[in-house]
């Protein structure tokens, strides 16, 4: 196991090109070892570039690549003790479901009765353990995808397993209990856990640090709660969270005031007489519902109120925009306007598109 570091890494897939299109922007970045990591973002981002710049399937343009002090840039694969789990299964059909699980360590030429218990015991951990005998290309696509998984496990030697949205073939049921397993096996075994997802939901859970791309950059890098309390741009703010972070176009009326239209608030940020192209932004789940006005509270229409059984979703306009507040269930919303409170310690400013 090691710690693996991206040492001013970019890639681009066109390096003959007059102005390539860089897949990852120069970027570093570090993943302590035995961490438990989401990459998160959009279809596009260079989720996939980045994972394979790490297990070596890819040899990036510009950067190093190490695990410790080892530089590992130029070393394959096979050499570099990295177990990737692809999106869709990577098994061989004619082997048994024991003799696909032992592959990683035969190869390795570990004993026969080592083999064994590893197997035996990735086996239970997958619910696999009755399939063992079984030829591989008979079971379900989720099954092929345990056993994809557990090659990766059987392995206490690598330095980390590279998940690519291991689970999209698994229904949600299982996905959800896998997703607890490998937390399980990460406080277990201590290997650091890299798992790619498009979905927060599955971020969230999963990782306890977590890595959020757009474009080809890293836009934040921190603990959930980080990325819900302090998204560090816009980006991050309206992807992660459901729903998305509410942001408005705003100007600043004083160090520690700003204005939506004729509107004032107060904020905790200090902001620059000439900071330039503003936004507020307020997670729907901190703004209140008052019975009178106050500092930074507004009124506002009320357009609907959905109850999702253990929250109610308020939308309301004011001044043609719309803002969400998620409240508790049992309060009593008035049908058409509402007073709602932005409190300023929960207000985020961004400069374009950064976090101030
Ligand atoms: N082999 C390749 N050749 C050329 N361009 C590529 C190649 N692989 C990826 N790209 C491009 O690089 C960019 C990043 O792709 P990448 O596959 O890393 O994104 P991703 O975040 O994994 O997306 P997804 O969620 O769809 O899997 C995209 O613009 C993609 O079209
Ligand atoms: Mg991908």
């Amino acid at each position: 196991m090691a710690k693996i570091i991206l040492d001013n890494i970019a890639h681009t897939y066109e390096p003959n090109a007059n102005n390539p299109i860089f897949a990852l922007k120069e970027m570093s970045l570090s993943w302590a070892d035995g961490g438990r990591y989401a990459l998160l973002g959009p279809s596009g981002c260079g989720k996939t570039t980045m994972l394979n710049i790490m297990s070596g399937l890819v040899r990036p343009s510009h950067g190093k690549v190490f695990f410790e002090e080892r530089e590992v840039t130029s070393m394959i694969t096979e050499d570099r003790n990295i177990a990737q789990v692809f999106q869709f299964p990577v098994i061989y059909g004619t082997m048994t479901v024991y003799e696909n699980l032992a592959f990683p360590l035969k190869c390795r030429q570990f004993p026969e009765d080592q083999i064994e218990r590893k197997v035996r015991e990735v086996a239970e951990i997958l619910n696999l353990q009755d399939y063992l005998s079984n030829r591989a290309k008979g079971l379900t696509a989720d099954q092929k995808q345990l056993i994809s998984l557990g090659r990766g496990l059987v392995r206490e030697d690598v330095a980390a397993i590279l998940m690519d949205e291991p689970l999209t073939v698994i229904d949600p049921d299982l996905k959800f209990r896998l997703r607890r397993k490998l937390k399980e096996i990460n406080d277990k075994y201590k290997t650091t856990l890299i798992y790619v997802t498009h979905d927060q939901n599955e971020a969230m859970t999963f990782a306890d640090n977590i890595i959020v791309m757009d474009q080809g950059e890293v836009v934040q890098a921190g603990s959930p709660k980080d990325l819900f309390e302090r998204p560090q741009t816009t980006f991050v703010g309206y992807f992660i969270g459901s729903p998305a972070m509410n942001l408005y176009k705003c100007s600043a009326s004083s160090q520690n005031e700003i204005s939506i239209g004729a509107k004032a608030f107060k904020v905790k940020t200090n902001i620059n007489s000439n900071s330039d192209n503003l936004k507020l932004g307020i997670r729907s789940e901190y703004i209140t519902v008052e019975s009178e006005h106050s500092d930074n509270s507004l009124e506002a229409d009320v357009i609907e109120v959905e109850d999702f059984g253990n929250y109610k979703l308020i939308t309301a306009s004011f001044d043609s925009l719309k803002i969400k507040a998620k409240v508790k269930r049992e309060l009593d919303i008035p049908s058409e306007k509402v007073i709602l409170k932005l409190p300023a310690e929960h207000c985020c400013i961004y400069e374009n598109n950064k976090l101030i």
